[in-house]
C-alpha cells in the first residue's frame, strides 16, 4: 500500500540559498593568533605546534584531510582521507588507499597531489602540494597490519568506488571473507598502498573574525625551507 502524501505545509521549505544564508559568515568567533614572523624554520615544526593546539582544543578528526588528484579528463577530483604520518620536518606526508581505486589510478597517471585540512574550531587551514610516490611494499604492509580488524576486513573486501548492488551483496562478501580469513584477517590486499607526498609547498592559514587572515607558505629550497607571508 502506498503511504498517504504529506499534507501541504503552510510554511514552504527554505531554499538552499536560504539555508546557506542562515549558516552565517564563517569564522565569526574568537580564533587563535598566528604571527608568521615568529614561525619555526620548518613546516613540520609548525605542524607540531598546530596539531598539539588542535588536540588540546579537541578539534574533531584533525587527521582527516582532503586529497586532490587529477582525473584522466583533466579535471581535479577530491575526497577526504586520513593522514597516516608526516616526517619531522614536514617534507613527506603519508596516506593510504587501494592503488586500484579511482584516486590510485589518478596517481598512476599524474603522480602529484594536494592535501588540504581545515580545522574549524580554530579557523586553521593547512595546504600541501607536491609529487607523490608509492612507499616500499613493507611500509604499505605495516600500514595495513597496523589497522583494526574491522578496518582490515573492510579493506580486504576492496572494490572501492565500484557500484554496490545491495547491502545483501556486501554482507555476503563479508561472510565469504570471514569463512576464508576469520575475524582478524592478516592477508594484505595486493593494492593496499601507502603513498608519500613529497611536499614542495606547505601553507598555514589562520582565519580571523575581522578578516585579517594570516598566511605563511613554506617552499622547499636546496638545503632548507623558504618562508614567505602571503596576502590573504
Ligand atoms: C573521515 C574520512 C576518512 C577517510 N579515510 C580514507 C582513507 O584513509 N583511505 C581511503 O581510501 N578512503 C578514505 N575515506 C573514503 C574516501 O573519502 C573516498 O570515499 C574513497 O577513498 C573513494 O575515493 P575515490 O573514488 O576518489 O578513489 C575516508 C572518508 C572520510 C570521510
Amino acid at each position: 500500500m502506498n503511504a498517504a502524501p504529506d499534507p501541504p505545509s503552510s510554511h514552504p521549505a527554505p531554499s538552499l540559498a536560504d539555508l546557506l544564508r542562515a549558516a552565517g559568515p564563517p569564522m565569526a568567533r574568537d580564533l587563535p593568533d598566528f604571527d608568521p614572523a615568529a614561525a619555526p624554520a620548518t613546516p613540520g615544526a609548525l605542524l607540531r605546534e598546530w596539531l598539539e593546539a588542535a588536540l588540546t582544543a579537541a578539534v574533531p578528526d584533525p587527521t582527516a584531510v582532503v586529497l586532490s588528484t587529477v582525473a584522466p579528463d583533466g579535471l581535479p577530483d577530491a575526497r577526504v582521507l586520513v593522514l597516516r604520518g608526516v616526517t619531522g620536518d614536514g617534507g613527506e606526508w603519508a596516506f593510504a588507499t587501494d592503488a586500484g581505486s579511482p584516486k590510485g589510478r589518478h596517481l598512476a597517471e599524474v603522480p602529484g597531489a594536494a592535501l588540504t585540512a581545515y580545522w574549524p574550531t580554530q579557523g586553521r587551514q593547512i595546504r600541501v602540494r607536491g609529487p607523490v610516490v608509492a612507499a616500499p611494499a613493507d611500509r604499505s604492509r605495516a600500514d595495513f597490519l597496523g589497522r583494526s580488524p574491522a578496518s582490515r576486513t573492510a579493506m580486504l573486501i576492496g572494490r572501492q568506488s565500484e557500484p554496490l548492488a545491495s547491502a545483501a551483496e556486501w554482507t555476503a562478501e563479508e561472510e565469504t571473507l570471514r569463512t576464508r580469513h576469520g575475524d582478524a584477517p592478516r592477508e594484505v590486499p595486493a593494492g593496499h598502498t601507502l603513498y608519500l607526498l613529497r611536499a614542495t609547498d606547505v601553507e598555514f592559514w589562520q582565519g580571523s573574525a575581522d578578516r585579517r587572515h594570516r598566511r605563511l607558505r613554506y617552499t622547499r629550497a636546496e638545503q632548507e625551507w623558504e618562508r614567505i607571508e602571503l596576502w590573504p
